[in-house]
């Protein structure tokens, strides 16, 4: 998979080189490059945002960095690319959105800042063919820019690729598996911690009563 993340905080992904993401990119199963906004303008300033049109507060990330930007992108890319605008008015992430976005061969994450990106980007995407164009939130709150949420949208689907973690069936009992269930919960050394023991069950070493004790704790967690 190639990801890559125009910013004008290029930085902000540095932790991608740690951990399970680090060593994905190690191992040549990710490819992940940050590419510097400001490096698509031409004035002196190297400015990316302007006033609204029709007033209103904050400033507005001007469309020609981005169109330049997204283009010299594309232009190093085959096939299908998803382009994926963070902003706190797109669709609302979740596990499946994961799924889905973990399949694909080429995702560019475009973190705007301000107010957000002028809305002519999105709509020209749009209608690029090899392109689908994805605008997406990570909840129902305001960060200042993208950058977070396109921090834990990475780590969400990159996880989910073939090989990336060490034992798959992790996968499948976590929380929001294919059944949408939370997972039970966890316990481990030592069998009394302030007080507190490890529910007796877990230690009792029958399998069939333990797999159906951690079904029923999840369907209960669910629930609640
Ligand atoms: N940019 C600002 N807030 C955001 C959010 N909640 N999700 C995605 N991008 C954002």
């Amino acid at each position: 998979m190639r990801i890559e993340a125009i910013s004008i905080f290029p930085e902000y992904f540095s932790p991608l080189s740690l951990s399970l993401i680090g060593k994905a990119q190690e191992n040549g199963v990710l490819s992940f490059q940050a590419v510097d906004l400001r490096e698509f303008t031409h004035d002196p300033h190297r400015t990316v945002d302007d006033t609204p049109y029709g007033g209103g507060a904050g400033m507005v990330m001007k469309p020609e960095p981005w169109g330049e930007a997204i283009d010299a992108r594309l232009s190093q890319m085959d096939g299908v690319i998803d382009l994926i605008i963070l902003t706190p008015a797109g669709r609302v992430f979740d596990q499946r959105y994961a799924e889905e976005l973990s399949k694909s061969e080429n995702i560019i994450f475009a973190c705007g800042r301000y107010e957000g990106i002028d809305a002519r980007v999105e709509q020209y995407y749009r209608d690029v063919e090899s392109v689908r164009v994805h605008e997406i939130s990570i909840g129902n709150y305001v960060l200042n820019g993208g950058e977070v949420a396109a921090l834990a949208i990475i780590e969400s689907i990159v996880r989910l690729i073939p090989g990336v973690i060490g034992n798959p069936e992790s996968l499948s009992e976590e929380s929001h598996n294919e059944i949408g269930e939370v997972e039970y919960p966890v316990y481990t050394k030592p069998a009394q911690w302030r007080g507190i023991n490890v529910p007796e069950i877990l230690t009792s070493g029958n399998h069939g009563a333990i797999a159906r004790w951690r079904q029923e704790e999840a369907k209960r967690r669910s629930q609640r």
